[in-house]
């Protein structure tokens, strides 16, 4: 997986457009239009046409859930449009403060424009624009564990999306990763990882700048904690948020090449392989 590993050269930052063929607030990139997605239709259109077909259900936020986000200002949505139609967005969340975590929440291409490049330009254009505007200590993906997700027609090939997130830079902390929970009973999403997009230097723990091997540990913790807590509804005392915070619970977290998993942690591994499932539950 040599070429999975390169580093993408540093684009310029993303500049507001002049042109008035592409709207006021398009952000103009290479290969891709960028567009703030903020009014309920557009969100409505992203949500129905693009995350929808494109992610399992669990691990998708109802639209009432993604317009409110939005309107509060936790969340924002970038789109790409094609002879006027959304055909893909990102999405992520995080409070705007500098420092802060930031989560990419979604990444998705409509089905049947998948595989055409739009995928990578949006997502290197979101990672910039949001830096930009908001000077993230982390920014951070999820993505599923290529060992322990299956690959689908509907919801994409793992490997391939971990290849896809590696190539644009991705590096994967030394975390026992789940998704919480939507809500206090909503089924959390086992085996993920947490990956990240971009490191700030005041983040860096170990290693250069262009390529930490550990980062600061206290913001990522905060961010867990938060991030159970939101979606949960409380910190809940089981062995897998144990084994998650506990990972964090120290001054610093080991980051790893998405080609090398092996010292990766499995969050919830006993989900995916129906084994020793009440070791996850003993609250
Ligand atoms: C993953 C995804 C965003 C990539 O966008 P894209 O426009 O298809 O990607 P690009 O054309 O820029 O790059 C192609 C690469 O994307 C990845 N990719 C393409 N189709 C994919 C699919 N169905 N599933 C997973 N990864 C895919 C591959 O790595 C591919 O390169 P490779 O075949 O050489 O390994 C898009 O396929 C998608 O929306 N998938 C479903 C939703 C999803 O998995 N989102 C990411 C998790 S948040």
């Amino acid at each position: 997986m040599t070429s999975e590993n390169e580093q993408p050269a540093p684009d310029p930052a993303p500049s507001v457009a002049a042109d008035p063929g592409t709207g006021p607030g398009s952000i103009v990139r290479p290969g891709v239009d960028l567009e703030p997605l903020v009014t309920a239709a557009d969100l409505e259109e992203l949500h129905t046409g693009v995350l929808s077909p494109s992610f399992p259900s669990e691990e998708l936020e109802s639209l009432e859930s993604l317009v409110e986000g939005c309107t509060s200002g936790r969340t924002r949505a970038l789109g790409v449009r094609r002879d006027g139609r959304i055909v893909a967005g990102a999405v992520a969340a995080g409070s705007g403060v500098p420092g802060d975590v930031m989560l990419l929440v979604y990444l998705a291409i409509a089905p049947g424009q998948r595989g055409g490049g739009i995928g990578g330009a949006l997502l290197d254009a979101a990672v910039q624009t949001w830096v930009a505007e908001s000077s993230p200590g982390l920014l951070l993906a999820e993505v599923e564990h290529p060992d322990h997700h299956e690959a689908s027609e509907a919801h994409g090939d793992p490997a391939a999306r971990l290849r896809f997130y590696a190539r644009h830079g991705a590096r994967v902390l030394a975390v026992p990763y789940f998704q919480p929970g939507l809500g206090a009973s909503g089924a959390r999403v086992p085996a993920l990882l947490l990956t990240t997009l971009h490191v700030a230097p005041e983040a860096v723990a170990e290693g250069p700048a262009d390529a930490p091997t550990a980062v600061v540990a206290g913001p990522l913790r905060e961010f867990l904690e938060a991030y159970l807590l939101g979606s949960e509804g409380s910190l809940r005392d089981d062995a897998d948020t144990r084994a998650l915070l506990g990972s964090v619970s120290g001054p610093t977290v080991g980051l790893v090449d998405p080609a090398d998993l092996a010292s990766v942690p499995v969050g919830m591994a006993w989900a995916t392989e129906g084994l020793r499932a009440s070791d996850g539950d003993d609250s």
